[in-house]
């Protein structure tokens, strides 16, 4: 949520600035701004509403914005409607101050009543016009540094922040500040970049400083000094970025959403080989002893939105295959609710970007009551990834495209391998049984592979279909939990309305909204289901549903009941939902296209997920 930059250098500012905007646009897109310092001039501040393209014409592509040191940010409004006015940055009263943020400041009402009563006046309805005033009250108040009144305001700031001030009186430098919102800070032959994620500065390095928590910074020309909450300089040791840059490249796809997908085989395939030693599935290398996975007695699953989708297949997986009874939570619940928690729990919290604020929360919660904690994380470094005691990292490459397609087939297999490593561990699968579930898990990518070579089909349907209101997906077990997915990715792109339904359940309400025409769409992989699901297909299509089934090679029937229908390669049942959701994601994709739609840029939707 909301994109933030930074340039420190010896070369123009502003096209750094919009360059690295549009590496982070799919963070949020309802305005953009960037400020420019050229040496000791005042700061030049410019600011569109709507997409980064605005600010790109206002500035003549950054070439009419003279200067080599400035911030800019592209923004998911929170507090205040996207408009110029509440787009960053924004600066207190006399131009002291400029700064950008992400992030909510939670108690910005209170701060703001206390600036009023000292004269402050506001011009936005944004809580970073708060923050920013808060830095310049502090900053004349004590007279000192902009290190301790950053360091002040922090102190009285409640909430998530990655903030990056300018003042006045130091021309030359940037000063970040950051707690819960991610930020990265690089140096390169003399200059400096700021960046809320890798890819807006990956050309420019590869070596990283992941700051801290509660941790600030000065950013000088080629050099950052950084500071602890009392105002202590403090070491950050580097880190190496092994993403290339290509990855975040659309590379002659029209949407990074299906270079995504095109992608899926590779992410599956590299996730699936990290996980794989002597032939065999070993996570030995996640740090936790065979003895310890043997006295779990319970296993929580944790995540948000389509990771929380990997979660409800896992669950089905893992109990499975291990024998351990599984829960799956949203994270935005599980951080709230009073949950009687058993100490022999394992916590999996499942993240592509290791950012989100609610799964950073039931993190920190399941640390807190001492159990053992698992990210499957897809971002190096990122907050989730640092915290939890173990971590599985997916090999998904960056993933540009809002709606997830890459990170969460990663997700998936990383999950899979838990199970087949945890059961094999705790003796529930014998050695042959293990080789056969990794021997049909090597299969997958090829698998996948296939699917995509035959996506003109699923593209005419889309098109056909893409006028409806309306669309129910049902399924059975790990059928359930791919409709669950295939209906998030189809309303979040496609603005179709859309459920995702247990097919047993549609009966107990959900039917009565079926009428002449309504599409349902029905995943059946699941061999030992296929037939309970059919019957709701039946029960549907005589009260008018248009049916598409989505089953293996061989289940020829089904077109017997259906009125459409695809087919996906035979595999192990465990991991069928693998490839079922690779059609899911095509047809979400169509529909989208279909309706002239931004695929990559859903309305109101950002990728990361950082304020609650
Ligand atoms: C949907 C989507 C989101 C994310 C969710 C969690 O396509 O991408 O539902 O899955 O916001 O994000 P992460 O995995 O970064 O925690």
């Amino acid at each position: 949520m909301c994109g933030i930059v930074g340039f420190n250098g010896h070369h123009e500012a502003a096209e750094i600035l919009l360059d690295g905007l549009t590496k982070l646009e799919y963070r949020g897109y309802d305005s953009a701004g960037i400020a420019v310092r050229d040496g000791s001039k005042d700061a030049k501040i410019i600011k569109a509403k709507g997409r980064l393209d605005h600010l790109k014409e206002k500035t003549d592509n950054g070439r009419s914005v003279a200067g080599t040191c400035g911030i800019g940010h592209t923004r998911w409004a929170t507090h205040g409607e996207p408009s110029e006015n509440n787009a960053h940055p924004h600066c207190s009263d006399d131009g002291n101050v400029i700064g950008v943020h992400n992030g909510i400041i939670e108690n910005y009402q209170e701060l703001k009543e206390k600036l009023v009563r000292n004269g402050y006046r506001f011009y936005s309805e944004t809580d970073t016009e708060v923050a920013i005033k808060l830095v310049d009250y502090y900053y004349k108040k004590y007279l000192g540094t902009p290190v301790d009144a950053i360091n002040h305001a922090l102190v009285r700031i409640r909430g998530s922040y990655a903030l990056e001030l300018m003042f006045k009186e130091y021309p030359e430098e940037i000063y970040v500040a950051r707690k819960d919102s991610p930020m990265i800070l690089g140096v390169a032959d003399g200059e400096s970049f700021v960046a809320s994620d890798v890819p807006a500065i990956l050309k420019h390095t590869r070596t990283v400083y992941y700051i801290g928590n509660l941790q600030m910074a000065r950013v000088g020309k080629g050099e950052i000094t950084f500071y602890n909450l009392d105002g202590d300089e403090i070491e950050i040791e580097p880190k190496t970025i092994e993403w290339d840059a290509e990855a975040a490249e659309k590379s002659g796809y029209e949407h990074f959403m299906m270079k995504e997908i095109h992608e899926q085989p590779k992410a599956v395939a590299d996730t699936l080989h990290s996980a794989v030693k002597d032939g065999k599935v070993d996570l030995s290398e996640l740090g936790l002893t065979e003895e310890r996975i043997r006295d779990f007695q319970q296993i929580y699953i944790v995540a948000c939105g389509s990771a929380y989708h990997v979660g409800v297949a896992a669950q089905y997986t893992i109990e499975d295959l291990t024998d351990i009874p599984v829960r799956v939570e949203l994270a935005s619940e599980f951080r709230y609710r009073h949950i009687p928690l058993n100490e022999k729990s394992l916590v999996i919290v499942i993240s592509q970007s290791g950012e989100t604020a609610d799964s950073l929360a039931a993190l920190r919660k399941a640390k807190e009551k001492n159990l053992t904690t698992l990210g499957i994380v897809n971002v190096v470094g990122s907050s989730i990834a640092r915290e939890a005691d173990h971590v599985f990292y997916t090999l998904a490459g960056p993933e540009i495209a809002v709606a997830t397609t890459k990170a969460y087939s990663s997700q998936l297999i990383a999950t899979d391998c838990i199970a087949i490593y945890f059961g094999s561990v705790r003796g529930v699968l014998s050695d042959d049984r293990c080789a056969e579930l990794l021997d049909a898990l090597e299969k997958i990518p090829q698998q996948i592979e296939k699917i995509l070579e035959d996506k003109e089909r699923l593209q005419w349907f889309a098109a056909k279909q893409s006028n409806a209101h309306d669309v129910f997906f049902i399924g059975r077990g790990l059928d359930y939990a791919a409709t669950l997915e295939g209906s998030l990715k189809l309303k979040e792109i496609s603005y179709v309305h859309s459920e995702a339904y247990a097919a047993g359940e549609l009966k107990h309400g959900t039917i009565s909204l079926i009428e002449d025409g309504t599409l349902v769409i029905s995943v059946l992989t699941q061999k030992r289901l296929i037939e309970k699901t059919v019957s709701n297909m039946v029960e549907v299509k005589s009260r008018g549903a248009y049916l598409m089934g989505l089953t293996t090679y061989g289940n020829y029937d089904i077109e017997d009941v259906a009125d459409f229908t695809t087919y996906v390669p035979d595999t192990d049942p465990h991991f069928a939902i693998s490839l079922a959701v690779v059609p899911l994601q095509l047809l979400a994709y169509y529909f989208s296209v279909s309706r002239g739609l931004d695929v990559d840029k859903p309305r109101n939707l950002a990728k990361s997920v950082t304020v609650e």
